[in-house]
């Protein structure tokens, strides 16, 4: 059996730390790992190779595209939300022309190796806008297909790389009168929030969870910069890992659609901070919105609806939330800081 390559953008990032030891545990692969800031020595040591270098940089990939043929494409590097609003030029350039660099490398190989190369996109509950915050309560989960109106730069240049993706999977199925030699098999997941013990986030609006979490288990104070009613979807990151991997792992004719809702659970802020009190004694939260973010979280839905996941790719989350906190984010945070 011949030995896959698969590229990982952002491979530092949180979902890229995540991702990569799963893999390396799989075997039977190349990890070719892609990210701007030279990556952490542990997740070094399981690539095959470590790129340094910007998904912006055409060239690059163009390079890396001649020198490897590609299995499957996972496009993790993003400007998170919060970060993007600071900088929507810069996010739209990063999070759409970026992945456009992808789309069109995963083209190319294609067309190339004569095959289908599977594109694995994380997009996310920022493709939803709900108006208010009547209208979040009122409508609890929603399906993909609904209010997609975001309010971020970030969700606008997600859920336009959904679209790119779609286009890119159908272009030379509508161009070719012959069956086409070479596919994007684009297939995307929304994630929640994702709380992870081993990284955490940088800019992104879901960040109060895990920063919650990790300033306790370092008995730190914290401010939480929304309203403790405020309530999205989570997931912790293993389940998350999981999703990316059985949706990349589902037969083609069983998928119905291109992108897919995935959810675990949905606390309120209130309710995360009183399963941090129970494990971590006395944690120093105190609340106090921020109104940008507030706007920000306040329209995201405080649910999703996955049952085509669950339908099309058996899409089942290992961890509840009290499962997160106690077998998983818990233990695991007691062990980095080396709390007894
Ligand atoms: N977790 C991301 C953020 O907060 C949303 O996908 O920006």
């Amino acid at each position: 059996m011949s030995i896959k390559t698969i590229l990982i953008t952002g491979a530092n990032g949180e979902i890229g730390h995540g991702l990569i030891e799963q893999l390396s545990e799989q075997g039977g692969m190349h990890i070719v790992a892609m990210d701007m800031v030279p990556i952490e020595e542990s997740i070094r040591l399981r690539c095959h190779r470590i790129v340094t270098g910007d998904i912006l940089d055409s060239h690059l990939l163009e390079t890396l595209s001649t020198e490897h043929n590609f299995d499957t494409i996972y496009h993790l590097a993003a400007l998170l939300s919060t970060r993007a609003e600071r900088q929507p030029n810069l996010a739209h350039r990063v999070n759409v022309d970026g992945s456009l660099n992808l789309l069109e490398i995963a083209v190319t190989q294609s067309r190339l190796q004569g095959r289908e190369i599977k594109f694995i996109y994380p997009s996310s509950i920022a493709v939803y806008g709900l108006p208010d915050i009547a209208t979040k309560q009122r409508v609890g989960k929603v399906k993909e297909d609904q209010w997609l109106t975001p309010r971020t730069i970030y969700g606008i240049n997600k859920l336009y790389t959904e679209q790119l993706g779609r286009y890119y999977a159908n272009f030379y199925r509508q161009l070719d009168a012959e069956p086409p030699k070479g596919q994007v098999d684009f297939r995307g997941v929304r994630f929640p929030g994702l709380i992870s013990a081993a990284t955490l986030p940088t800019g992104g609006t879901s960040d109060f969870a895990p920063e919650m979490l990790h300033m306790a288990a370092k008995n730190k104070p914290y401010t939480c910069f929304v309203r403790e009613d405020t309530c999205i979807p989570f997931m912790a990151m293993p389940d998350a890992i999981t999703a990316l991997l059985k949706l990349q792992a589902a037969p083609r004719e069983k998928l119905t659609r291109m992108i897919y809702n995935v959810g675990a659970f949905n606390p309120s802020a209130l309710e995360i901070f009183q399963i941090i009190q129970k494990a971590f004694p006395k944690p120093d939260v105190t609340f106090t919105s921020d109104y940008r973010r507030q706007a920000i979280i306040d329209s995201w839905p405080a649910d999703v609806d996955d049952s085509a996941a669950h339908r099309d790719w058996d899409w089942w989350p290992k961890y509840n939330m009290e499962q997160s906190f106690a077998e998983y984010l818990i233990p695991a945070v007691r062990k980095r800081y080396a709390i007894k």
